[in-house]
């Protein structure tokens, strides 16, 4: 079968982007509101589903809420600088895409190999999250998952079978080609909101105010070790950025749809964790579906398995998005050849890149199944903040270095407030565990030498 070099694809409607800078301009068909809905369709997933009972049980108690907005804080100064750059340098990349135009083939590589982080491993993580929640619906119509297999050896069972075997029908579905269509999009992200739009009507009426008597058992160290854990509620903006290029009046809709569908979700947010540790103790919240068990802990069975199909539908969109990223950035590496061209190679038939799809497929599928998800999670977090954190202060740089550079959006309040965004990444990094900053810095030093011993000798000049 014959193989197609990464350059050779082009988006059009057939395979994979890689973000070729030779290509045609796309078509600015994108408004405000789809921007927005492309926003929210990414963002909301395991973080709000999942996580949020583990931060409000194990870091934060019912102050999870102002985790929330800690977060939702530091994301959108962030979300502006994205704004910014994704406005000014162009590109249908995400954040390797800009810091290759912008900042050089070193900064690019140290972004690239982070982003392999936030998109890789957190699809492991939405699928652990997911599994939770089909289990939830497998019980409910009398089915029962062994124990063993619902959890990594950690947690005392062998594997989490069924989050191995979504990544496994994901990394299908992408070698096979099939792209999420708009329209389908705009379904399942109705879906979503429509599921959340249940349980809060539901949960509302069963608030006992009783549960936030101990409303900060953590202390405010328990908050911000709950922000920097349910940040990863928030990644996915991002990628309304790499719409830039095919939105009409990008000046004017790139940072509503960013900044909108943050607004959303922060909103959202605050609202879901507020309303769950009203219905139920927050130290019961530690569970795999903590939102469809606090539905059934008030009595409401059938609410309980609407929520736990929506949920599977919404997070499976979430790691289709966060796989598919993955490939996108991988085949831009390559293409740049930061990393071996080999493994790019596009399918003549499919036109998905096989290899890469299939070699990631192994380890997400590993990680999903024997890694406990906050590892998965706190890990995800430091390579999304750290590649937030350049993007910030890449704004600052080339404020500075290009004043002159044509900026279609421009951050209101710079410099401070992208360096409201550096602090406040750093900040977030700051309390996370040690442990995490460890494994980063060790994933850092592999890239790292990888770079000086490979890429650094091969790479292309930005075009
Ligand atoms: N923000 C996404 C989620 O919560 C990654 O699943």
């Amino acid at each position: 079968m014959k193989d197609l070099q990464p350059e050779q694809i082009f988006d059009d409607g057939r395979g994979i982007n890689p973000d070729n800078a030779q290509q045609p301009s796309l078509k600015r068909v994108l408004t405000a509101f789809d921007l927005v809905l492309l926003g929210v369709g990414a963002i909301i997933g395991a973080g709000i589903f999942v996580l949020t009972g583990i931060a409000a049980a194990t870091k934060a108690g019912p102050a999870i809420m102002l985790s929330y907005v800690v977060a939702g804080i530091a994301c959108g100064f962030t979300a502006l600088s994205y704004a910014e750059l994704a406005a000014a340098l162009g590109g249908c990349g995400s954040a390797y895409g800009y810091a290759r135009v912008g900042f050089g083939i070193t900064v690019a590589w140290i972004i690239g190999w982070a982003l392999l982080l936030e998109y890789g491993i957190s699809s492991a993580a939405v699928a652990v999250g997911l599994s939770g929640y089909v289990n939830n619906l497998m019980q409910s119509i009398g089915v029962h998952i062994p124990t063993a297999l619902l959890n990594g050896p950690t947690q005392g069972g062998f594997m989490d079978l069924p989050a191995f075997i979504v990544i496994s029908l994901i990394a299908m579905v992408l070698i096979i080609g099939v792209k999420t269509s708009a329209r389908l999009n705009k379904v399942v992200v109705i879906t979503k909101l429509i599921v959340i739009g249940i349980f809060i009507y539901l949960a509302a009426q069963h608030i006992n105010t009783n549960y936030w008597k101990n409303f900060a058992p953590f202390g405010w160290q328990g908050v911000m070790n709950g922000a920097a854990f349910i940040f990863f509620a928030y990644i996915g903006f991002d990628a309304v950025s790499t719409a830039a290029e095919e939105t009409i009046n990008p000046q004017r809709n790139m940072p509503i749809g960013i900044i909108g569908s943050l607004i959303i979700c922060t909103v959202l947010y605050i609202v879901v964790s507020a309303l769950l540790t009203l219905i139920a103790p927050y130290n019961t919240l530690d569970v795999s579906s903590p939102i469809a068990d606090a539905l059934l802990g008030i009595g409401y069975r059938i609410g309980a398995s609407i929520v736990s199909v929506g949920a599977i539908a919404g997070l499976t969109t979430v790691i289709l998005a966060m796989y598919y990223g993955l490939t996108r950035v991988i085949l831009a590496m390559s293409r740049d050849r930061l990393l071996p061209r080999q493994i790019a190679k596009v399918n003549h038939r499919t036109h998905t890149p096989i290899r890469i799809i299939l070699a990631t497929w192994l380890i997400i599928g590993l990680c999903s199944a024997f890694v406990p998800l906050d590892d998965l999670v706190s890990i995800v977090n430091i390579g999304t903040l750290a590649a937030f954190t350049i993007v910030c202060a890449g704004v600052l740089v080339l404020r500075y270095t290009q004043p002159d550079m044509p900026r279609p959006f421009k951050v209101p309040g710079a410099p401070v407030v992208p360096f409201l965004g550096v602090l406040s990444c750093l900040y977030l990094i700051y309390h996370l565990e040690p442990e995490t900053w460890l494994r980063f810095f060790i994933w850092l030093v592999i890239g790292l030498i990888f770079y000086f011993s490979y890429g650094f000798k091969r790479a292309r000049k930005p075009h």
